[in-house]
């Protein structure tokens, strides 16, 4: 077949269509003449398209451009025939038929986490006492997070049971998850001299199994403060400070003698809450082994740390009994704080 008849087929096929499509008075006729020339099985077009393999070889992708340009143009002729038939119709909404003035659908907006806020506050209340807030890495050596605080190699803090050791190591020195923020404290004393206020809050890991008040990986808050002539007196006046502007009112702070490697004397303090007594965290005066570790003169200075766990305190703000709450990702829990 020769070229000129296949586009003569082409255009005898539009015209038809395109007169068919102007005689289209309704959905029905409209889908009629769907069929008769696009119809997938025996339309027109169809008919058309077999021919194409009549042609020579080399005319065949000018036939199929023609092929595709009529295809196209009737396909668009039937849409502006739907179109109209549709446009016409009582069916299709007038612009007055949407109420604006009804109000709309709210957007919902979201929030802050509630361990993020706990973080805020408690470095917004510190702030006010005159702590900057600083930052410490999550992968940590040997020295911050157990060395330069007096834990020596053979201490059971350093067990790999309880510790989240990697498989890169820095030199001979193997890397670890961070397990408190206590090496925070180091970081930022090999860097400054004193007087010092800094606190300190982030993530730590432990391989602890969780449940209602363990998680592999949780907060804490840490507090240093170095300044010439401190005391317990104002360690005990910060913590006061902190807990009853974080959980609102006269709140009672309770000292009981304990041990940590880095602090001499320490203690652990509750904090007294709905009338029971609440394990808070740690304390005490930093330990000299540790002023030594850092470059600073024992004798000239002086200082307490503290640290404490964030969702625990997140928890009893909250009233929350299970810290696994907070990570499993529901937005009906995390939506009511
Ligand atoms: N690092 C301790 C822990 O994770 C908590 C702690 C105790 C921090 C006493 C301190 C401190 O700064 O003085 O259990």
């Amino acid at each position: 077949m020769a070229i000129e008849s296949f586009v003569a087929e082409l255009e005898a096929f539009r015209e038809a269509a395109s007169e068919s499509l102007g005689r289209v008075a309704d959905g029905a006729g409209l889908e009629q003449a769907r069929i008769e020339f696009l119809g997938a099985r025996s339309g027109r077009l169809k008919a058309i398209q077999k021919l194409l393999s009549g042609l020579v070889a080399t005319d065949r992708p000018a036939g199929g451009r023609h092929f595709n340009e009529a295809k196209a143009a009737v396909t668009a002729l039937l849409a502006d025939v739907q179109e109209r038939l549709v446009g016409g119709g009582a069916a299709r909404p007038t612009a007055d038929a949407i109420d604006v003035t009804l109000p709309g659908d709210p957007v919902r907006l979201g929030h802050v986490h509630p361990i993020t806020q706990t973080i805020r506050r408690v470095q917004e209340i510190m702030a006010r006492l005159g702590f900057e807030s600083v930052d410490g890495p999550e992968v940590e050596d040997q020295w911050h997070n157990f060395e330069a605080l007096a834990i020596p190699a053979e201490h059971p803090a350093r067990d790999p049971l309880d510790n989240f050791y990697l498989a890169v190591a820095r030199g001979a020195d193997p890397l670890l998850l961070r397990s408190q923020t206590s090496t925070v404290q180091i970081r930022v004393m090999e860097n400054r001299r004193p007087p010092l206020r800094i606190v300190s809050l982030g993530r730590v890991y432990r391989p602890d199994t969780a449940d209602a008040t363990h998680y592999p990986m949780f907060h804490q808050v840490e507090g240093l403060l170095i300044e010439p002539g401190t005391t317990m007196a104002h360690l005990k006046s910060v913590l006061r400070q902190l807990a009853s502007s974080f959980l609102g009112g006269d709140v009672h702070v309770r000292y009981r003698p304990s041990f940590f490697p880095f602090t001499e004397p320490s203690v652990e303090f509750d904090m007294q809450w709905g009338g029971r007594w609440i394990e808070m965290g740690g304390a005490g005066m930093v330990d000299p082994a540790v002023l030594a570790a850092v470059g600073y003169d024992p004798d000239e200075v002086s200082g307490f740390a503290f640290g404490l766990g964030v969702e625990r305190i997140a928890a009893r703000r909250y009233g929350v009994a299970d810290i696994r709450d907070f990570y499993r990702n529901d937005v009906r829990f995390l939506r009511q704080f």
